[in-house]
């Protein structure tokens, strides 16, 4: 018998690799997407143009009798919970929100599951984040932070992520559920919102090729992250939940880049050599040809940074055998590919 997989935040950016992974692999799979939305909604529609396999849930993070009566009617095998407000910079607009959807939500499907008398049965995933860690100096390892690192986040996202990490936990402990978190840097690829600094690289980098704009405005460029390709780390999330006992892992590539490199390389791909003139708010990225290509503007600096992650997937890399395939030159390639396509 095929087994059944629930996964919420199923329209988001690992929502989508990971429905695809786990229809090919023979589950049948459910997904939440969010509210009152209908299945003639457009935002639906377009959804199952792409996924026509997903069984579309209509619950809400924020609604517990909703998960409850899902969990009841669906009994899944596997519930992957990777629904969240996930934008940092965002987080800060709104954070008694991202507490509530990011932080708590975590509660509601947990306690769905327990409701609907699964405990025994579901194995659940939460969506951790290499943003507990907040990259400072003094909790940062040379070789990269690992699952017994110490948490210091630096955003109501980040809070709310510990919160999710730890009731997980706490579920785990408490009710001997098969309740696990991945820790999980960052990841990226064609199908990342451009919210987030990679994509909106790639696509004003598609942009500027078509000659739609002649430049892009960034915040902080001295950031660096650890980017992986999400659809490596979903494969991740799958094993975490195929061990013999739950337990948490980070997933990671182990190098780290800064938004600088992530520019220069982006702009490689359409053949643009950017050097750097001026600092801070002043700094400038100019091509071989004299144009400004870079500008900073400040309102995309955050009230407090996470200035460097690195991971070290040590870890899931011997115990669950999982490999990235996408290197970093790979990821910013696939994606400015991808986007001179879409801005075509
Ligand atoms: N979004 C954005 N926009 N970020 C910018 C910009 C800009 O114009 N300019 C510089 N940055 C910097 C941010 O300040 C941050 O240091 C870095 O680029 C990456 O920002 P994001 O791409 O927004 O991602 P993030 O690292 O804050 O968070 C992502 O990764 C986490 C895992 O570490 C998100 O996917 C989170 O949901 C995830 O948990």
């Amino acid at each position: 018998m095929s087994k059944t997989a629930f996964i919420t935040g199923v329209n988001g950016q690992d929502g989508g690799h990971l429905a695809k992974l786990l229809n090919d692999k023979g589950y049948k799979v459910y997904g939440v997407m969010r509210g009152q939305m209908e299945a003639s909604h457009p935002r639906a529609q377009k959804f199952l143009e792409e996924f026509p396999y997903v069984n579309l849930v209509f619950a809400d993070l924020l609604d517990l009798s909703s998960l409850t009566h899902a969990m009841q009617e669906i009994q899944p095998d596997e519930v992957y919970n990777l629904a969240a407000i996930s934008h940092v910079g965002y987080s800060f607009r709104d954070p008694l929100l991202t507490a509530d959807v990011t932080g708590k939500g975590v509660t509601n499907v947990l306690e769905a599951i327990r409701l609907a008398g699964l405990a025994d049965k579901t194995r659940f995933y939460q969506a951790s984040t290499s943003e507990m860690f907040g990259g400072l100096d003094y909790n940062r390892p040379e070789t990269g932070y690992t699952e017994e690192s110490t948490f210091h986040p630096r955003s109501p996202y980040g809070v709310a992520k510990l919160y999710g990490h730890w009731i997980t936990q706490n579920y785990r402990e408490s009710y001997g559920m098969f309740a696990l978190s991945g820790i999980l840097f960052n990841h990226e690829g064609d199908r990342r919102g451009p919210e987030f600094v990679t994509r909106k690289i790639t696509k004003t980098v598609a942009r500027i090729k078509h000659g739609k704009q002649e430049f892009m405005e960034l915040g902080n460029m001295d950031s660096k992250r650890d980017w992986g390709y999400a659809g490596d780390y979903v494969e991740g999330m799958w094993r975490m939940l195929q061990q013999d006992k739950p337990k948490d892992y980070v997933l990671a590539t182990g190098e780290t880049h800064s938004v600088r490199e992530f520019v220069e390389l982006a702009f490689k791909e359409i053949g643009l050599d950017i050097s750097w003139r001026g600092e801070a708010e002043d700094e400038e990225g100019v091509d071989q040809n004299g144009i400004v290509r870079v500008k900073v503007n400040p309102q995309f600096y955050r009230p407090a940074e996470v200035n460097l992650l690195l991971g070290n997937p040590t870890a899931a890399e011997e115990e669950l055998g999982w490999k990235r395939n996408v290197d970093f030159p790979g990821l910013v390639k696939l994606m400015v590919e991808k986007d001179l396509e879409v801005e075509a």
